[in-house]
């Protein structure tokens, strides 16, 4: 069933965003037929455009970015508006009312109206401000404000923006976003976990391990020197993706996938998780900045080189750390996430290691190859759950070797998986939050990195940049995890 009727607002529509992910997301729903029957996307901003030039422009992007480059886009484009306006001029928000009481008038319906954020941090506030005192803003059915992170730059910046916007609108209507829960493979884990019987009843302390996530980049900064310098990797990737994504292999199972009720055991992850004491810090969290070098046979310049970044940068390019979540099912089974930039490759991977046989029977010989049993769920590029396993190889000498049971995405269905922004999207204009961030699992994951952040801040790294380019960053990394007795892995 499609949506309602829907006028979607873009504020940045001339941005990079929209032209990259938002436009060709809702194209290929379009395509898909998901779109609702009277829809209408109209981009906001102060660039000059015409209805006419905007489209030309955002086609440019469907070109460039959407898994679907041809297709009936004379069709999609008359859906596209563009608004002149500046987000900061409360008389021009009534341009806004207009619009939404004529698609009101041609469509004879009440339509949802869904206006997205897609801006500046620092621009927020004020655009949250001046809609909220939109009449229209009252209507706690159809209207929603979908916010894009980053969701504060601390624990108090976050409370204080959620303060801000929960002044504003009813939690339900806000919608945060982090894109990595829109992700086919993530969404999969509570399949995987909650569909099957196999998994779940081994699926804690008795039986795993330890649990790594890796979150790999090749590219460097890609001119988002002014926003990353500010960040790093800490609260660009680790505070939301890698903890969202956490959360989905560490949670219990939902009595039902209602948004509030998977969203309270995603918050109980959170909340569970180990506070890190002050002095605890540097054994459990390593941070690297990429130095000049090549990534791919490509010559690189180093982090601090980069535009819009201090020659003596202390932004962390990357970051790993060592967790545990402190409940029934998983005390005492460390988690290890990590992410970087200028990595080898990009990959994203979840691997479930879990605890050796018991081997007394085997000869050491029959056992020399022999590798515990891991479950790897490789979320992007490669889109596969890969399950190793012992076997005999074949012969007349007793001899056991891993070998894999692989799920692919490429294999088993068409390749033609919607992309994140599509879910997301669809799921804003449904009016379903399961997968977008709720305010207090905001916050929870800051607290989770407040530690750090709180060590790091005050301590200058004098060993930076301290990894090349190309590789899988610094050797501290490596370290955290190797004096566990654990190496890291993504394949
Ligand atoms: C964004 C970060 O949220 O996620 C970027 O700000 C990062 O720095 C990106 O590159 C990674 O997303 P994906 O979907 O390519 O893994």
């Amino acid at each position: 069933q499609r949506p309602h009727a829907t006028v979607l607002f873009i504020f940045g529509g001339s941005g990079d965003l929209n032209l990259r992910k938002l436009t060709p997301a809702l194209y290929n729903l379009f395509i898909d037929k998901y779109l609702p029957e009277s829809f209408s996307v109209v981009g906001i901003g102060r660039s000059n455009y015409t209805d006419e030039s905007f489209r030309e422009r955002l086609l440019e992007g469907v070109k460039d970015f959407s898994r679907r480059k041809d297709g009936p886009w004379d069709e999609f484009a008359p859906q596209i508006s563009y608004l002149q306006m500046d987000g900061g001029d409360e008389a021009a928000y009534s341009k806004i009312t207009d619009f939404v009481n004529t698609k009101k008038e041609e469509w004879g319906e009440d339509p949802n109206v869904l206006f997205y954020l897609a801006v500046a941090p620092q621009l927020v506030p004020g655009i949250a401000t001046n809609l909220a005192k939109l009449p229209l803003c009252g209507d706690k059915t159809h209207v929603r404000i979908v916010v894009e992170k980053p969701f504060g730059h601390d624990l108090k910046t976050a409370q204080e923006l959620n303060a801000l916007l929960g002044g504003l609108f009813a939690e339900e209507q806000i919608y945060r976003i982090d894109h990595y829960l829109g992700k086919e493979t993530v969404q999969n884990i509570l399949a995987l976990r909650f569909a099957n019987s196999l998994f779940e009843p081994i699926w804690n302390r008795r039986y795993v391990e330890h649990i790594q996530i890796t979150a790999a980049e090749t590219v460097g900064l890609e001119g988002r020197g002014g926003y990353y310098e500010g960040s790093g990797a800490l609260r660009d990737m680790i505070q939301n993706h890698l903890l969202q994504v956490l959360c989905m292999v560490a949670t219990e199972p939902p009595i039902s996938f209602e948004a509030n009720e998977v969203r309270n055991k995603k918050v109980d992850v959170l909340n569970a998780i180990r506070r890190i004491q002050p002095d605890q810090v540097n054994n459990v969290a390593v941070r690297g900045q990429y130095g000049p070098g090549k990534v791919k046979d490509k010559e690189i310049p180093g982090y601090r080189e980069e535009e819009g970044v201090d020659p003596n940068s202390a932004t962390e390019t990357f970051a790993a750390v060592k967790l545990f979540v402190d409940n029934w099912r998983w005390e005492n089974v460390p988690f290890y996430l990590r992410t970087g930039k200028s990595m080898p490759e990009k990959t994203t991977v979840i691997t479930v290691q879990f605890k050796p046989a018991p081997n007394y029977a085997f000869s050491a010989e029959a056992t020399s190859t022999w590798q515990a049993n891991r479950l790897i769920i490789s979320i992007q590029p490669a889109m596969d759950i890969r399950l190793r396993f012992q076997a005999k190889r074949p012969g007349q000498t007793l001899a056991i070797d891993p070998v894999e049971m692989v799920f692919s995405y490429k294999t088993a269905y068409d390749g033609q998986e919607p992309e994140a922004y599509e879910t997301l999207l669809l799921d804003a204009m449904t009016g379903d939050a399961t997968l977008f961030m709720r305010a207090d699992q905001v916050e929870a994951a800051w607290k989770v990195v407040t530690p750090i952040i709180e060590a790091w801040g005050s301590e200058t790294p004098t060993d930076f940049p301290n990894y090349e380019p190309g590789s899988w960053g610094p050797q501290a990394a490596i370290d955290l995890i190797e004096k566990d007795g654990f190496e890291w892995t993504t394949k």
